[in-house]
């Protein structure tokens, strides 16, 4: 049954051609999905196109990125309009000063900095942090994805140098003995503390409130800085998910929906901090970046953003809150908060994957499923539907 649903995707000529230039047919590892993914054609709203045509309620939204879903008309507007303009210069634009107000005004961080993608928001932040502190060591939670930088990565992976390991510490997140007791032996060679407050990989859940302030206390105390990685969660309040944690970070690094479905990164903190990479002052850290705040992205994003008000976050936030009551009302076990939803049953995650999508559902690989504005309760309650079948279809 399920080989009939993946046969035409194995067979199409797509995976031929794909096969002959990339090593299984694959340049983004998150996008492989065996024997053979399905290519995107086109998308409309929430509604994605594939190359046999078939069309599927897209929850996966380019892992949590299109928050308008796709060809978003406000968008589309300042996009072309930029396009007739230029797409990037050598000189800065009024585009990256107008998304860094933005941000600014959204979660009260002052300071900003823009890059194309997570992974160097991340590598920008504790770049940062070790200039600012002087320090070396980074402490981060096992589980937890923050991009591909080898300081993110386990250091018993490929290609990632034996070295690495002396200046990064991964922890068990929620554990505060053992935070503890790594910060009393060499806290004060911490440059920062790197937390996502509901890392998808380690399995959607929010961090506990008393762990995430003991972390505060304790970087404070050490002089370490905090940095909070909000390029997923960022979407779940107006500020930020640091925001229902009520507590301030030293830096907070964003990615994802903060670039309207363009490549896009971006660092906040406050004046002190960023101070760092003032190109005035001496010593400070130099970030280039040929496409850093292209004019593109930064005007998609500002639209993006600009119609992600409170109104629409709470919107999203209840269809994710109905989506996980109706599915835990259904038996069916799953985590998350605000427009992100996970789900933890024991099964064959990839026949999962298939027998979801040829039901009408793209989620992500790890069942990561995140909603977009041009959702109703209407998609919600069709994705229950199709999620119960599924998972009778794989048990
Ligand atoms: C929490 C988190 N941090 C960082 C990244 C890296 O972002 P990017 O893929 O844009 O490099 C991701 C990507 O999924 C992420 O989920």
């Amino acid at each position: 049954m399920l080989d009939d649903i993946m046969k035409p995707y194995r067979e199409h000529p797509l995976t031929d051609r794909a096969k002959k230039v990339m090593t299984s047919g694959n340049t983004r590892s998150t996008l492989f999905i065996p024997p053979a993914p399905p290519y995107a054609v086109s998308g409309s709203g929430c509604i994605l196109t594939d190359n046999l045509n078939h069309q599927v309620i897209d929850l996966n939204n380019n892992y949590t990125a299109m928050i308008h879903g796709h060809s978003y008309e406000p968008i589309n507007k300042v996009v072309v309009d930029q396009l007739s303009k230029g797409t990037a210069f050598g000189l800065p634009t009024e585009s990256d000063v107008a998304l860094a107000e933005v941000m600014a005004a959204r979660t009260g961080i002052q300071y900003w900095r823009f890059s194309n993608s997570g992974t160097e928001a991340l590598m920008t932040a504790i770049r940062g942090a070790r200039a600012f502190t002087g320090r070396d060591v980074i402490v981060r939670f096992a589980g937890s994805y923050h991009g591909s930088h080898e300081v993110f990565v386990d250091p018993t992976a490929a290609g990632i140098p034996k070295t690495t390991s002396q200046v990064v510490v991964a922890l068990p997140q929620g554990n505060k003995a053992e935070f503890d007791r790594v910060m009393a032996e060499m806290g004060t060679q911490v440059a920062a503390v790197v937390l996502d407050l509901m890392p998808n990989r380690a399995g959607l859940v929010p961090a506990d409130q008393s762990f995430v302030q003991h972390l505060r206390e304790s970087t404070l105390k050490y002089g370490s800085l905090l940095v909070i990685d909000e390029v997923i969660t960022f979407r779940v309040g107006v500020g930020g998910m640091h925001k229902e944690y009520g507590i301030s970070p030293d830096l907070i690094s964003v990615g994802k929906v903060m670039g309207g479905g363009f490549p896009v990164g971006g660092v906040g903190g406050s004046q002190e901090i960023m101070s760092v990479f003032d190109p005035i002052r001496s010593g400070t850290v130099s970030l280039g970046g040929t496409f850093s705040a292209n004019p593109v992205t930064m005007r998609a994003g500002k639209v993006a953003m600009d119609n992600f008000g409170l109104n629409e976050v709470e919107r999203l936030n209840g269809l994710g809150e109905n989506l996980r009551a109706q599915l835990r009302e259904s038996g069916v076990k799953v985590s998350g908060f605000g427009s992100l939803a996970r789900l933890h049953e024991d099964v064959d995650l990839n026949n999962l994957w298939w027998e979801m999508y040829s039901r009408g559902v793209l989620a992500g690989t790890t069942t990561l499923m995140s909603l977009s504005t041009p959702m109703s309760q209407g998609h919600i309650d069709e994705i229950v539907k199709v999620i119960k079948q599924s998972l009778e279809a794989v048990k």
